[in-house]
């Protein structure tokens, strides 16, 4: 039957919002069905509505390009996020607010491409009546239930690159290269980046550091010749007993904007090795730009599966990729509790393996 479906991109962007949304578009246009998108987050489904149309011929070229075409909120009406993996409950009037636009707009069901904070609003939509389907997204690969988030391979694609980059320099200089990387309150990125750049110290929140063992490993490296370090860092990372680094406390969103932990960790290394130290924060390139073909091909298999959700009504799912198959699981499923590192998990060890050292 001929459907008329929403789509809607909430939080932070991220590379391949736009692959997702032409993904769904064309899959739902070739079964005949009208697509619109929802401009500045779930609001724009509401009035004075913000929507724009998204046929088959108007989503060419979006498949490399960044961020979103639709825009995106992390704050407002429909902001869930109130700290570290926790969300808050809607008013139930604005969720059906939401119903009764959805009626009036004629739309049959909603895909939201969004992080913890969006899909948990999905799941309280979901409980309230409204047919919505979930897409992963997020650079910090910290949603529950997929193996992967789309955009986290590019933000780890682009801290590669960085740390490739001052390898270069910090060997022609001696010096220690800290660089800082997004992920908020998981070390995926810097794990991930940190073992595919070759990084001599990587420092995740999910395993307190000391400057004890860092300096070791930095003393141990010069001893053996080798007179330049890099240090990847998490921005959630914290040393032993200590407390995150913030930035903000961004009162309007509820939730610490974290940063700054590199500039600390690089003033304490400089003290206690005696060494000069430099710090890079990559901070938002690791959000923009065009997603890698991982990401491409990830976003377009999500897209379609979310659109075969839909056609089998099979609602209150988030599309989910699960090593050798994307499958839809219940979004309650990924957005209960943050997907962290496990610090004795394979991709540890294998840092641990290669002599990396992850400050503890
Ligand atoms: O969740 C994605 C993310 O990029 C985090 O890694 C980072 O902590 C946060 O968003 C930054 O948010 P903003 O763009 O609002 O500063």
């Amino acid at each position: 039957m001929p459907q008329k479906i929403g789509v809607v991109t909430g939080g932070g962007d991220c590379p391949g919002l736009n692959a997702v949304i032409r993904a769904i578009a064309k899959s739902a246009s070739r079964r005949g069905w009208e697509v619109v998108g929802a401009l500045g987050g779930y609001e724009g489904l509401l009035p004075p509505e913000k929507l724009r149309p998204l046929d088959y011929d108007c989503v060419g070229g979006l498949l490399a390009r960044g961020g979103t075409i639709l825009g995106t909120a992390n704050r407002g009406k429909f902001s869930a996020k109130v700290g570290h993996g926790d969300s808050r409950r809607l008013p139930v009037e604005l969720l059906e607010e939401t119903k009764q636009a959805m009626k009036r707009l004629g739309l049959s069901a909603l895909i939201s491409i969004g992080g913890d904070g969006s899909l948990s609003i999905a799941q309280q939509m979901h409980e309230h009546g409204i047919p919505i389907i979930g897409v992963p997204k997020t650079i910090d690969n910290d949603l529950d239930g997929t193996f992967m988030t789309f955009g986290f391979d590019s933000a780890v694609s682009c801290a590669t690159d960085a740390i490739d980059r001052l390898h270069t320099t910090a060997e022609s200089h001696n010096r220690v290269m800290v660089l800082e990387v997004m992920g908020r309150y998981a070390g995926w990125i810097a794990l991930y980046a940190g073992v595919a750049g070759g990084a001599d110290v990587i420092l995740i929140p999910e395993i307190p550091f000391s400057y004890e063992s860092v300096c070791a490993k930095i003393r141990e490296r010069e001893e053996s010749g080798r007179r330049f370090s890099i240090v990847v860092v998490a921005e959630g990372a914290r040393q032993t007993g200590g407390d995150f680094v913030a930035s903000d406390t961004q009162s309007g969103r509820g939730e610490a904007r974290l940063g700054g932990i590199g500039a600390v960790v690089t003033a304490e290394l400089e003290k206690q090795t005696g060494k000069e130290a430099r710090c890079c924060v990559l901070g938002h390139l690791q959000r923009g730009g065009p997603p890698t073909t991982f990401d491409r091909a990830l976003c377009s298999i999500f897209g379609a599966e979310a659109v075969e959700l839909v056609a089998a009504g099979d609602f209150g799912k988030m599309v989910a990729y699960q090593g050798s198959r994307v499958v839809g699981i219940p979004i309650i499923e990924a957005v209960g509790k943050l997907k962290t590192v496990n610090p004795a998990g394979s991709l540890a060890r294998t840092a641990r393996a290669l002599g990396i050292c992850l400050g503890d």
